[in-house]
């Protein structure tokens, strides 16, 4: 079953959405395996961010992410990578579109409340620097 990474980010959990997030994320069917609340250290920023190093806004980006506590999720599902990024909206929230979390809730790209994995290495990655196996449950069913 394919899993990835999803971090409700500080202005999400300030905002009071984690929930409405988190009903957008089982109301399509994926199911919870992780979550914590948690507020990342720089290090932990760095690294989850070590793609952007070069970019202008990376020193904004690892503020930002550890401004304050973060809702660190795994969720799996078919396509869940995919799927959970159409549902987030696109990055730019002059394109993300309405009925997606981004384009109900967002009004700027540095502060789009929520990350998402964007491929399987990523997530692999991503899962591994914010989680370790025995936080993670395993349902005994599918439904
Ligand atoms: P995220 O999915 O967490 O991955 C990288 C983040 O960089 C992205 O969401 C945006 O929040 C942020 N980002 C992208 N472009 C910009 C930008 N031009 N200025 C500030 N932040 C940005």
């Amino acid at each position: 079953m394919e899993k990835t990474f999803l971090m409700v980010k500080p202005d999400g959990v300030q905002r009071g959405l984690v929930g409405e997030i988190v009903k957008r994320l089982e109301s399509k069917g994926f199911q919870l395996v992780g979550a914590k609340l948690m507020t990342i250290s720089k290090e932990q920023a760095e690294k989850h961010y070590s793609e952007h190093v070069s970019k202008p806004f990376f020193g904004e980006l690892v503020d930002f992410i550890t401004s304050g506590p973060v809702f660190a999720m795994v969720w799996q599902g078919d396509q869940v990578i995919t799927l959970s990024r159409t549902l987030m909206g696109k990055t730019n929230v002059l394109d993300a579109q309405p009925g997606t979390i981004r384009g109900d809730f967002a009004l700027h790209t540095g502060m789009n409340l929520i990350h998402g994995s964007d491929s399987p290495e990523s997530a692999v990655i991503e899962i591994n620097n914010f989680f370790k196996p025995e936080e993670l449950v395993t349902y005994t069913r599918d439904i």
